[in-house]
């Protein structure tokens, strides 16, 4: 964001402060818990949002250097994401083209070549396939059109995203993000790598992983002795662009900004920025470094979670890795303690108890989030009303 933004942004901070009632919408609202656990809602999702939108595969410090890899598992379809030895980076099914045997076993590492353990064909990291043992055994194959089956990818803003076969370009992810594209630019993530990346699947919906992003209101109760010592209570806000969002977590240090002449405030220095990226990425500012949370969905009640930092480049190397351990050790225990609330709520669906959950008004990011998700679902229309708000 540019510096008059900032300020602005500072000042609704400081507005928030000064008053702790000041509402981000005036009346609460309603989602039904169905959103939550019906396989006919996780079907619509994965057709009308996953299978339409880009998806942040990797952040580009995951493919160090040329023939670099790694390979995941993408709503059923086994992914090779890769850079060839020119550095590009590449997204193709992990399948040989043969009879379609897994390509590559191992998780990441760096290969000159992809050979097939059944019968060894080869593939370049470029995906076209480089020998066939016996090829006289295949008159009818040209090689030169069996090679890997590639999918779109680009690879913008510090990540390699995997883009909709039918908006599979630059233009398109940039139509896409709209204009959060260049509060993600201003991060400069390209100049940062991963650190500690842990990933666990949880009893849960993606969703929930999403809200518990989007509200400060539980930081007094749930992180009493964890994060609420950093963060001053009942301040947050956010802004939307499209359908994704940019929260404000002011930290206690706001308190003292005043004291600060206005041309020395900076925002990092007294607030955590969350970048929610539509629909399950959420890129979280902490001063020097940032929190990536990935919420990849599994079935309906049933999310992989994937937890990273993302540090400057060379830091760990530099400075040894301590300096970022306790860090670690802070932020994932917060993410764990959200975790271990959400199952319990994924529980609490299967009891009955609620047909529709209450969102307060400081909740409101959260109906903003799921009118996004409905739009996508059922188009044009306040979902939130559609749950009896
Ligand atoms: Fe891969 Fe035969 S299935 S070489």
């Amino acid at each position: 964001m540019d510096r008059d933004e900032e300020l602005r942004i500072l000042d609704r901070a400081l507005a928030h402060l000064h008053d702790k009632r000041l509402p981000l919408t005036d009346a609460d609202s309603r989602v039904s818990t169905d959103r939550y656990q019906s396989p006919d809602w996780y079907r619509a999702e994965l057709d009308q949002i996953f299978g339409r939108l880009p998806s942040m595969l990797v952040h580009g410090s995951e493919l160090p250097g040329p023939g670099a890899f790694v390979t995941m598992e993408h709503f059923g379809r086994p992914l090779l994401v890769n850079r060839d030895r020119d550095g590009v980076a590449h997204a193709f099914l992990n399948a040989c083209r043969h009879r379609g045997a897994r390509l590559e076993q191992d998780p990441s590492g760096v290969r000159k070549h992809f050979t097939c353990r059944y019968h060894a064909w080869r593939y370049d990291t470029d995906g076209s396939l480089a020998t066939i043992p016996s090829a006289h055994c295949f008159p009818g194959v040209d090689p030169a059109k069996r090679g890997l089956v590639a999918l779109p990818v680009v690879e913008a803003y510090g990540f390699v995203w995997l883009m909709p076969e039918a908006a599979p370009g630059r233009a398109d992810l940039d139509g896409f993000l709209g204009s959060f594209r260049h509060d993600l630019a201003d991060l400069g993530l390209d100049g940062f790598e991963i650190y500690g990346a842990e990933s666990q699947e949880w009893e849960i919906n993606w969703k929930l992983v999403v809200e518990g992003t989007l509200e400060g209101y539980h930081f007094p109760f749930l992180h009493t002795k964890s994060a609420n010592p950093l963060f001053e209570n009942s301040t947050f806000f956010f802004d939307g662009f499209g359908p994704h969002l940019r929260s404000i977590l002011p930290k206690r240090s706001i308190n003292f900004v005043e004291r600060t002449p206005r041309e020395e405030r900076r925002l990092l220095a007294v607030a955590n920025v969350i970048h929610t990226i539509f629909p399950n990425e959420t890129v979280l500012h902490q001063s020097d470094h940032f929190l990536w949370i990935t919420a990849h969905p599994l079935g309906p009640a049933r999310t992989l979670v994937k937890l990273r930092l993302i540090v400057p480049r060379g830091s760990v190397e530099s400075d040894g890795a301590e300096r970022w351990e306790e860090n670690r050790a802070l932020t994932y225990q917060v993410q764990y303690e959200d975790l271990e609330i959400y199952r319990e709520i994924q529980i609490g669906f299967a009891t009955g108890a609620n047909e529709e959950h209450v969102l307060g008004t400081q909740e409101f990011a959260l109906r903003t989030f799921h009118e996004t998700v409905d739009r996508h679902l059922f188009g044009a229309g306040p979902g939130a009303q559609r749950d009896g708000a």
